[in-house]
């Protein structure tokens, strides 16, 4: 073999993350960025929005039914209808679900357009907006089409933020309780010594952990956008987290709090069982309104979801695990030792 040339490609992509006092900074900001506009919205958001009948709309509905085939096309044949060129901007409006189809259908319309991100609920803005993983989900398994595509602009509003039903919230607690375990001892303390309802009765106090968790994301991202060692870590709690959204229908937050659990109990048979983390995850996880409880935890069926899982390499699967609470490791854990702990999961009742 005669090498002719070898070459790295290097993408320039900047992404604004900003706070917006109310939707009319937010939409005066897109109308000056940009002549053609999308707005892809969540129905549910939709009566919040001042925009006016120049603009062009999609509302779609929000949650996973969206994150499909049928949500893909609907939203291309959308663009294509206004003939949207490469210069053409969509704007996702809405939880997770509608920025992960979005971002993908950005990534591939054209081979590229421009997308922003307005998160409405805190599992977006802290998790799923930032780092550019988008998808549809395909057979019944989650995102299993997707690419990794940066979005230029998030933008929230505090206020619809802290605003939002509990339920809601607790999903996005998840994931910061998740960034203390993985990377900040002290927000992991703080969050310890307080509750959602505190947390979200004090602006400041919200804020200024939002931020936090914006700027630990950001900078794992910055450091290893596609994902190829640094940025696994964000995955604590989500192999098991997924396989029991899946399976059991639980929203992703809750299933996210669970997998913490679970993979908190195999950090201490992996590391030492004196570390008490499952503990202190078990009594956090009800203070911001997580389950700890499954009714059913079925190991095999686990195990079968977990086959497919994106961070599976033949025999072996990239498992998240605690050594102690702001440091976090990933082993790479044999599929059929990580079967013998499912099934020690089972039998000792972790989860039920
Ligand atoms: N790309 C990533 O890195 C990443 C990370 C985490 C999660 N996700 C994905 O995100 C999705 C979950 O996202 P999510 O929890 O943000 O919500 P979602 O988009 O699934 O929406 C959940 C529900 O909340 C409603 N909703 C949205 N905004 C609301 C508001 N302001 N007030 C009241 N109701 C509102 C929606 O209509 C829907 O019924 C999953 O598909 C998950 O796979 C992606």
């Amino acid at each position: 073999m005669k090498a002719i040339q070898q070459y790295t490609v290097i993408r320039k992509s900047e992404t604004l993350i900003a706070e917006a006092e109310n939707w009319e900074e937010i939409i005066a900001f897109i109308r000056t960025k940009y002549v053609k506009v999308l707005w892809v919205i969540d129905k549910k958001v939709r009566p919040l929005i001042p925009l006016d009948s120049h603009d062009t709309i999609l509302e779609i509905d929000g949650g996973d039914k969206s994150k499909s085939f049928a949500g893909f096309e609907s939203l291309v044949k959308a663009l294509a209808d206004m003939e949207l060129d490469r210069t053409g901007h969509i704007v996702a409006v809405g939880g997770g679900s509608i920025s992960d189809l979005v971002g993908y259908v950005a990534s591939v319309y054209l081979r590229g357009i421009s997308f922003s991100i307005i998160p409405s609920t805190l599992l977006s803005l802290i998790d799923a907006s930032m780092g550019g993983k988008n998808g549809i989900n395909y057979v019944g398994k989650k995102n299993q089409l997707g690419t990794i595509y940066q979005p230029s602009t998030i933008i929230y509003i505090p206020e619809l933020i802290a605003h939002l039903p509990i339920d809601e919230l607790a999903d996005g607690f998840a994931e910061i309780i998740k960034y203390g375990l993985i990377l900040d001892q002290g927000l992991f303390a703080k969050l310890e010594e307080s509750n959602l309802e505190k947390i979200i009765g004090n602006q400041v106090r919200f804020s200024e952990i939002i931020n936090s968790c914006i700027i630990h994301k950001s900078n794992i991202i910055k450091e290893d956008p596609f994902e190829y060692d640094l940025r696994r870590i964000l995955n604590y709690g989500h192999t098991i987290g997924h396989a029991i959204e899946s399976i059991y229908g639980l929203s992703h937050g809750k299933a996210v709090g669970l997998g913490m659990y679970f993979s908190a109990k195999l950090s201490e048979i992996i590391y030492g069982s004196e570390l008490q983390l499952a503990k202190k995850i078990r009594q956090i996880l009800p203070a911001y309104h997580l389950p700890i409880r499954l009714e059913v935890f079925s190991a095999n069926d686990i195990f079968e979801k977990i086959i497919s899982d994106k961070k599976r390499e033949n025999d072996n699967i990239h498992f998240v695990l605690l050594e102690k609470i702001g440091r976090a490791h990933v082993e790479k854990i044999p599929m059929d030792r990580l079967m013998e702990y499912l099934n020690i999961a089972e039998r000792e009742k972790w989860m039920c």
